[in-house]
């Protein structure tokens, strides 16, 4: 049995990496999918990729109009959206010294603010048309502890998972469910670039830094985006209409909260 038969979902930053491992996994669950991303180049070609349950959108979530114009092409292309998947992000690292107000405000524009006006004008939608919707937001292990060299990626994941939390009590009134997934260290371009950050920090030749993390997490490797399809799908899908305001961590037992 498909778990997402007729669904509408819209998901940020889905042109690579885990996003567009969602995508296709919710496709092959039966939704229609919309690829929103900056990339819009690179959102088309994996929408063409993925097939006619897929369409393209351009999204910057740190932009009001382009929201509120991805909301409405999303709409006139699928009908509705009955699940928002939160993904869009960027990653940054320096020590606190070297931390510039423009790396800040980048990294909380887009993480934060981004998510938490994506939420904003998805669940208006929601509620407008009726009928309750799933948000999901991603987080990270990054959110559950500090860490040295990585102090606003990690505040800004912190934030996510405090706006799941309050998003997730004043929305469920509505039938909205809104939960998140805390991935650990995840195989990809994002990580790529995550190593080359810890190459020039910690003196460490390009790859070594992959290679510690994932020798260090307890299921003994690092995590693919398909190692999180099974959660996503789970928190899109009517087995978690009774699940509010929680942060699942998918990590291979890196945190345990
Ligand atoms: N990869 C990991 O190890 C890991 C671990 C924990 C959490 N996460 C989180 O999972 C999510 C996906 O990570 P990923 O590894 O696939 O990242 P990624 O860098 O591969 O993909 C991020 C996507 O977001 C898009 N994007 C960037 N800025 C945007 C903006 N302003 N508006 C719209 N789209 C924008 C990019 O173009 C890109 O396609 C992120 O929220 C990330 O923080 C990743």
């Amino acid at each position: 049995m498909m778990r997402l038969e007729g669904k509408k979902a819209l998901i940020t930053g889905a042109a690579r990496g885990i996003g567009r491992a969602f995508a296709e996994a919710y496709i092959r669950e039966g939704a229609e999918v919309a690829i929103a991303d900056i990339d819009i180049a690179r959102a088309k070609a994996t929408a063409a990729e993925l097939g006619d349950k897929a369409v393209a959108v351009a999204l910057d979530v740190t932009n009001q109009a382009s929201i509120d114009a991805c909301i409405d092409q999303t709409v006139e292309a699928l009908g509705r959206i009955d699940i928002l998947i939160n993904n869009a992000a960027i990653f940054s690292a320096a020590p606190i010294v070297e931390i510039t107000r423009e790396d800040y405000a980048r990294v909380f524009d887009i993480n934060v603010s981004g998510a938490l006006f994506m939420m904003k004008a998805v669940s208006k939608h929601m509620i407008a048309r009726g009928g309750g919707g799933k948000i999901i937001n991603m987080a990270s292990q990054a959110g559950r502890r500090g860490e040295a060299l990585v102090a606003v990626y990690c505040a800004s994941k912190a934030a996510i998972i405090s706006l799941t939390q309050s998003a997730g009590l004043n929305l469920i009134q509505h039938g909205i469910n809104v939960n998140a997934i805390a991935p650990g260290v995840v195989d990809g371009e994002h990580w790529d670039g995550v190593d080359a950050f810890f190459a020039k920090y910690e003196n460490k030749a390009p790859g070594q830094k992959k290679k510690e993390v994932g020798e260090a997490v307890p299921f003994g490797r690092m995590g693919t985006a398909d190692d999180l399809t099974g959660m996503a799908i789970f928190l899109a899908s009517h087995d978690a209409d009774y699940v509010v305001a929680q942060t699942y961590n998918v990590d291979g037992g890196n945190w345990m909260s």
